[in-house]
């Protein structure tokens, strides 16, 4: 497979990097909220998709690889799955999860998806949250459509507009009432979770990338943000827009507010529906499936 180890190769780019060092420790520690809400956003559409037996799927920016062993078992013995992320961490989980469900038709490599992927080599590219943070949209989605093969398709899962995605920007509307916003040369995740949410922009990128037949579903759900208050409190201060503003604003600073950022927040998580399993928040996205014309 014709697929660069940016890590051998030691060409991590400075995105790379801050994934691996800053947010996955991070990620690690909340990966229940996380994988738990971001899999409810693929749960009503991936059993769906015409992903058949024998085929070959390609799943990018997979994390822990939760959906790409889903993939697996729909392709059978027969087909095979490729798991690409560039953190480590992520992937020693997706490996042991792989085998501890006795999967061997899917494997997981370490690659940055901007900088290289296999080409004309798969019948489906799937990724679930994980194109947004591409920092070339276009050049990028457009190395998605040349991993496929003519014909082949591809379904990506993006978060709709900040409006409607509560969960996570309320929560930075409230560190913003009492620090600064991230400066333009913040270290940062990529361009921001919304930078798929504008429907228009994205067909007109989608289109630019060389796909057709693109179709855009939306979805709402609620997502569990933490099992009490003070855990949706920190899982807001540690991940996403809110965390960024908070990590961005500096130690001394953003130490300063704590007490009034975490009491703000715990009011406004404290206002949504509540139950045994924890706090539950509004979030949209899109899936966006399209086709790879050849
Ligand atoms: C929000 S997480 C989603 C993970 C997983 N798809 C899920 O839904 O649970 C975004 C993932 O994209 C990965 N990622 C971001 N940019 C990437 C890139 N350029 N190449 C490979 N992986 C990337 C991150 O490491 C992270 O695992």
């Amino acid at each position: 497979m014709a697929l660069v180890d940016t890590k051998e190769a030691d060409a991590d780019t400075e995105f790379v990097r801050f994934w691996n060092e800053v947010l996955a420790p991070k990620f690690t520690k909340y990966r229940h909220i996380l994988q738990g809400g971001l899999s409810r956003h693929s749960a009503a559409i991936i059993p769906d998709l015409p992903i058949t037996k024998g085929m070959s799927v390609l799943d990018i920016g997979c994390g822990w690889g939760d959906m790409s062993l889903q993939v697996a078992e729909m392709v059978g013995p027969e087909g095979r799955v490729v798991g690409i992320d560039c953190v480590d961490a992520f992937l020693e989980e997706a490996r042991k999860d792989a085998a501890a469900q006795g999967l061997d038709n899917v494997e997981f490599r370490r690659g940055d998806a901007e900088i290289a992927l296999p080409e004309n080599e798969f019948d489906y590219v799937v990724a679930r949250f994980g194109t947004m943070f591409f920092t070339n949209p276009v050049p990028a989605l457009r190395r998605m459509r040349l991993a496929l093969k003519p014909g082949g398709r591809m379904t990506h899962i993006v978060w709709r507009r900040r409006e409607d995605n509560p969960a996570w920007q309320a929560a930075k509307d409230i560190a913003l009432e009492h620090l600064p916003a991230p400066g333009a040369d913040a270290d940062t995740c990529g361009p921001g979770p919304f930078s798929m949410g504008d429907r228009d922009m994205v067909e007109v990128m989608m289109r630019s990338a060389g796909y057709e037949d693109v179709t855009f579903t939306r979805i709402d759900e609620k997502i569990m943000v933490g099992s009490t208050p003070e855990e949706c409190v920190a899982f807001a201060l540690a991940i996403g827009p809110a965390g960024e503003v908070f990590r961005e604003a500096g130690e001394e600073l953003a130490e300063a507010k704590r007490p009034q950022i975490e009491a703000d927040m715990r009011a406004f998580f404290e206002q949504h529906e509540q139950d045994e399993q924890g706090i539950w928040v509004p979030t949209s996205s899109w899936v966006i499936s399209a086709r790879n014309p050849g």
